[in-house]
């Protein structure tokens, strides 16, 4: 079934209804990166699922969000859509897709929309992104802040690093997180700030706030998919809440099925097709007869 054609109970998360939601019920948001995940997230029911440019990471090897390609992050965005019916879904624009010029970060969205089935975009940053968030809700494309603890700005910063402990930081991201909602963002993420932080700015904007590393009192939470299925290969940071052992529990599958080739336990013959057995008798004589016109 394509996703219009869901019952009326059961139509698209729009990011208007995301915004109703606020101080309402809390918003349930997760990466997603390929059809399985984004499947298993629809028919979980989350909110948004965020084919985020953590991509560079969880599923790349990279060691930064940084070398992620617009191409790979379209490509990954159509693997999710077509799995998706319901849950709301946001691409993240990676790094330089919308830092050289606003006609290439207006080009790039549309293509997420237009190509990706995308419903919204996000993009990193505060005050410096108010314009182009405009021009792109003028063009009709719902867009997600993300202020914080911005990954793409990992050379800036050192690397990732709590933000929002000083006074001049937390008046910046007041600051950040206001003109996001002015400019008309229809939610924002707020990563890696003191809970005391992310819940004064949960309180003074409109939009809702979707914390990750930022405490209980947002709008709604994100994690990583591969961080909350214990599928990554890092320490993970004090928020991470780990469901499930992925790592070791795919590591002891695969060293399951090696013994098993290796020992010849697999497959057994139920796990194998079969002729019928007026064919299976025949098969000496199709075998002479190929050799013999081998042998002509
Ligand atoms: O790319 C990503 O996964 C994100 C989330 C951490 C919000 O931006």
């Amino acid at each position: 079934m394509a996703a219009n054609d869901l019952p009326l109970h059961e139509q698209r998360v729009t990011p208007d209804l995301i915004r109703s939601k606020k101080s309402r019920q809390r918003i349930t948001f997760v990466t997603a990166y390929d059809f399985s995940t984004a499947k298993l997230a629809d028919e979980a029911r989350f909110d948004m699922v965020l084919v985020g440019d953590t991509l560079a990471e969880v599923v790349l090897g990279h060691e930064t969000t940084l070398p992620v390609t617009f191409e790979a992050m379209l490509h990954h965005t159509c693997a999710a859509r077509r799995a998706i019916r319901r849950t709301l879904l946001v691409a993240d624009l990676p790094y330089g897709a919308y830092h050289a010029s606003e006609e290439d970060a207006l080009r790039f969205a549309v293509r997420f929309v237009k190509e990706g089935g995308a419903q919204a975009v996000k993009l990193e940053g505060g005050r410096k992104r108010v314009h182009l968030i405009r021009r792109m809700l003028d063009a009709e494309i719902p867009v997600m802040g993300h202020i914080g603890l911005t990954p793409q700005s990992v050379d800036r910063m050192g690397w990732y690093k709590v933000q929002g402990r000083l006074g001049a930081d937390i008046e910046t991201l007041l600051q950040d997180a206001i003109a996001l909602d002015k400019a008309g963002v229809f939610a924002m993420v707020l990563e890696s700030i003191p809970r005391e932080v992310s819940k004064v700015i949960s309180e003074e904007v409109s939009a809702p706030t979707l914390g990750i590393g930022a405490g209980p009192d947002c709008d709604g939470q994100v994690l990583v998919l591969n961080d909350i299925l214990g599928l990554t290969f890092k320490r993970p940071a004090k928020f991470v809440r780990q469901y499930m052992c992925g790592a070791s529990d795919i590591g002891s599958a695969l060293t399951q099925f090696k013994a098993d080739i290796e020992s010849g336990a697999y497959p057994t013959d139920t796990e194998s097709y079969h002729l019928p057995s007026e064919l299976r008798l025949r098969l000496p004589e199709i075998l002479e007869r190929i050799r013999g016109a081998g042998n002509n």
